[in-house]
C-alpha cells in the first residue's frame, strides 16, 4: 500500500493504491496532495512553459479534436498510431507499467488502454485536462488502470527505474535549456531494456510552413535560434526545435540506443492551414477525401518533409 506522510495514498478515483500498483511514487521527495477530484498534485512552479499553457492555449484537448472531421489532430492520429503499433509490435502490454507524460486529456492514452495496457501513470501541470481524462475514464470503466497525477515533469519525482514503457509526445520542446534534463530523468525513470517514444517538431517543417505563412524574418530568427513561438502574438516565449542530427545525439548521449524514427508528414497541417486561411474550402476537401487520403498515404510512406519526427528508445 503506498502511503504519503502516514495518509493511505488513493488514486485518481479514490481506490486505495494497493500492492497491484508497485510503488512509483518517491513520496519523500513529492508535496502530493490529493484534490476533490481524486488527482494527486502538487504546487506547480512557473515556468515559461506553464505561463504558456495557462495565457496562451485553452487546452490541449487533442482527445477530442481526434474527432472533429478534417481537424489536423484528426488527419495526423491515424499516423501517429500505426507508428506506435509498430514500435510496439513485440511488447506483451499486459504486465507493463506505462507512463504517458504530457497526457493532456489522453489521446494516447486512450490508445495505450485499448491496445491493453492495464496500468498507466498520467501526468500533466494542466488540470482541465486531467479532469477531462478521469471523466473519460469513469465513462469507460479504465479507474483501476490509469494514475493521475497533476504535476510538472521537471518537478515529479517518481521510483527510478519503473516503467517498462514511456511515451511523451510533443511535450519535451517546452522544457527548453531542461530539455537534455528531461531525456535523461526519462532515462532514469525506466527499467533495462524499458522503451521510450517521443516526438517533438521537427525545425525543416516549421521554416517551410513559417516562410509560406509568416514571414521570412520570423523564418530565418526561428532558424538561427533554433527556437520558434508556438502562438503568433507578441509572446517572448520561444520553444526550442532541433534538427534530426542535432536531437539523435541528444539521445545517444543520454545512454538512449535509438531504434527507429518515422516522421509525421507535412501535409496535414499545411492543408489544415490553408482551410482556415480559406484558401482551400472545405467543400472541395469533402470532395476529394478519398484522394487526399491517399495523398497523405503516399506521404507517411514515402515523404521526407516532416512536422514531427517519432522517436523509439531503448534504455539498453
Ligand atoms: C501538445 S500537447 C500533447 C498532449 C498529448 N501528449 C497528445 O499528444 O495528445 C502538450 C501537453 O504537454 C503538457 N505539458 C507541457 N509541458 C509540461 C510539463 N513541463 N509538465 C507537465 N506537462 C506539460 C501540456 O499541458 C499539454 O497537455
Amino acid at each position: 500500500m503506498l502511503q504519503w506522510k502516514g495518509k493511505v495514498l488513493k488514486d485518481s478515483f479514490g481506490n486505495t493504491i494497493s500492492g497491484e500498483w508497485p510503488n512509483l511514487i518517491d513520496s519523500n521527495n513529492n508535496k502530493l496532495e490529493i484534490d476533490e477530484n481524486g488527482i494527486l498534485g502538487r504546487k506547480i512552479e512557473n515556468t515559461i512553459s506553464y505561463e504558456f499553457h495557462q495565457k496562451h492555449t485553452k487546452g490541449a484537448f487533442l482527445r477530442k479534436f481526434e474527432k472533429q472531421k478534417y481537424h489536423q489532430i484528426n488527419w495526423e492520429t491515424p499516423y501517429y498510431k500505426k507508428i506506435f503499433d509498430k514500435y510496439l509490435a513485440n511488447v506483451d502490454p499486459t504486465e507493463k507499467i506505462a507512463i504517458d507524460f504530457g497526457c493532456g486529456d489522453g489521446r494516447f492514452t486512450e490508445y495505450l488502454l485499448l491496445k491493453g495496457f492495464q496500468k498507466i501513470v498520467c501526468v500533466d501541470f494542466d488540470y482541465k485536462l486531467l479532469v477531462s481524462l478521469s471523466e473519460f475514464a469513469k465513462e469507460n470503466s479504465y479507474e483501476d488502470n490509469l494514475l493521475l497525477i497533476h504535476s510538472a515533469i521537471e518537478d515529479l519525482q517518481l521510483v527510478q527505474g519503473s516503467f517498462d514503457l514511456i511515451l511523451s509526445i510533443r511535450v519535451l520542446y517546452y522544457l527548453n535549456e531542461k530539455y537534455e534534463e528531461g531525456i535523461k530523468l526519462f532515462y532514469d525513470l525506466l527499467k533495462q531494456g524499458g522503451q521510450l517514444i517521443t516526438s517533438d517538431p521537427d525545425m525543416e517543417g516549421f521554416i517551410l510552413r513559417t516562410m509560406i505563412f509568416d514571414s521570412l524574418a520570423y523564418s530565418l530568427d526561428s532558424f538561427e535560434k533554433r527556437r520558434f513561438k508556438e502562438v503568433q502574438k507578441d509572446t517572448n516565449m520561444w520553444f526550442r526545435m532541433f534538427d534530426e542530427k542535432e536531437i539523435a545525439q541528444i539521445f545517444s548521449e543520454s545512454g538512449f540506443i535509438i531504434e527507429e524514427r518515422h516522421g509525421i508528414s507535412m501535409f496535414h497541417n499545411l492543408l489544415r492551414v490553408l482551410q482556415l486561411r480559406g484558401m482551400i474550402s472545405e467543400q472541395e476537401i469533402e470532395q476529394n477525401e478519398k484522394r487526399i487520403i491517399s495523398m497523405f498515404n503516399y506521404f507517411d510512406e514515402n515523404g521526407r518533409l516532416f512536422k514531427d519526427l517519432v522517436w523509439n528508445l531503448r534504455k539498453p
